[in-house]
């Protein structure tokens, strides 16, 4: 997939860190992704669609629910890995493919539930996405999000926001505050069922661990200076305390479960364009719903089983 900037650099942040992520959610996360889901309530056989779904951190949980779930993630080795993960879980119902969540080759009308994880920051623009899970999700389906949000005071978002962008080394990494990120999905007509925001403790070292630095030339230790800069007077709200040496942060994550009302009609799309807009990516339209085509020899291999 050839893409403009700055999505070609959010695309090579995340193929680059493809395996460190995976091995780090999977070893450190999976309790929390359980919470997570177990929280969204999934009903057994729903159709479920998981955008940005990394290594199928998301995607591989809510296929333990029962759910049919179909994943896709712009970074190829993620989805190489998460298809790695699928396998070796057995997860058979989970099916993974590339795609860019602005431009979904999806029918509309058409997901139970709508799923994305921690990765709303990373999108340069975020109405079209946001347009976009609306457009997919069924009239009273749900759509739900977790998303690490900054701090309601404007000169820490500022400041968090500046550290942000040292860790993905240029590619877009904006958090909002949860206030501005409820308004977004309130502007797209969604209504929302339920919405909190938790803090959750974190190694500093860890966070450090998934940037996208030149190791060789120190940038990693000079960001870990100025972040523990900003512990006096909390100017980045992240609330540093240090526990036996090591330093930790509160990072803030918003749950929020939306609905798409059961009036809305918006972006009805004919079956045939639906089963044209799917084939590219090795799944089909039946009656309405979604299933694995064959895949076969000539297809991409990024789209390859
Ligand atoms: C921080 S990871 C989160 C992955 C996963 N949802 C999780 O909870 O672990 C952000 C993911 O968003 C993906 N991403 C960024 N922009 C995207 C886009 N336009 N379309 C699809 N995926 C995108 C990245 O490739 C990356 O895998």
């Amino acid at each position: 997939m050839t893409l403009p900037e700055p999505k070609a650099s959010v695309q090579r942040l995340f193929n680059n860190l493809s395996t460190p992520y995976a091995c780090f959610v999977f070893s450190h996360y999976r309790g929390e992704t359980r919470r997570d889901v177990a929280w969204i309530k999934p009903n057994p056989r729903e159709l479920v669609l998981d955008l940005a779904c990394g290594p199928g951190t998301l995607a591989l949980e809510l296929g333990r629910y029962g759910c049919r779930v179909y994943a896709v993630d712009l970074a190829e080795k993620m989805i190489l890995l998460a298809r790695r993960a699928a396998r070796r879980r057995n997860n058979l119902g989970v099916h993974f493919a590339v795609a860019d969540a602005e431009r979904l080759p999806l029918p509309s009308n058409c997901f139970d539930l709508v799923t994305c994880g921690y990765s709303l920051a990373n999108f340069p623009a975020l109405p079209p996405v946001v347009a976009e899970m609306f457009r997919v999700t069924r009239p009273g389906g749900r759509v739900a999000i977790l998303e690490a949000v900054a701090p309601e005071d404007a000169g820490q978002r500022t400041v968090l926001n500046r550290l942000e962008q040292l860790r993905s080394a240029g590619a877009p990494a904006r958090l909002l505050c949860s206030t501005d990120l409820r308004a977004l999905f309130e502007r797209a007509s969604f209504l929302l069922l339920d919405g909190q925001v938790r803090e959750r403790r974190r190694r500093l070292d860890d966070w450090l661990s998934l940037g996208n630095f030149d190791r060789a030339a120190g940038s990693c230790r000079q960001l870990r200076q100025q972040i523990l800069e900003t512990a006096g007077d909390d100017s980045a709200g992240l609330h540093l305390e240090r526990c036996n040496g090591r330093w930790f942060f509160y990072a803030k994550v918003a749950c929020l479960l939306w609905q798409k009302q059961s009036t809305s009609s918006r972006g009805k799309a004919s079956k045939e364009k639906a089963h044209q807009k799917t084939a590219s990516l090795g799944w089909r339209v039946s009656k309405g719903s979604l299933s694995r085509r064959h895949v076969s020899r000539s297809d991409p291999p990024a789209q390859q089983a």
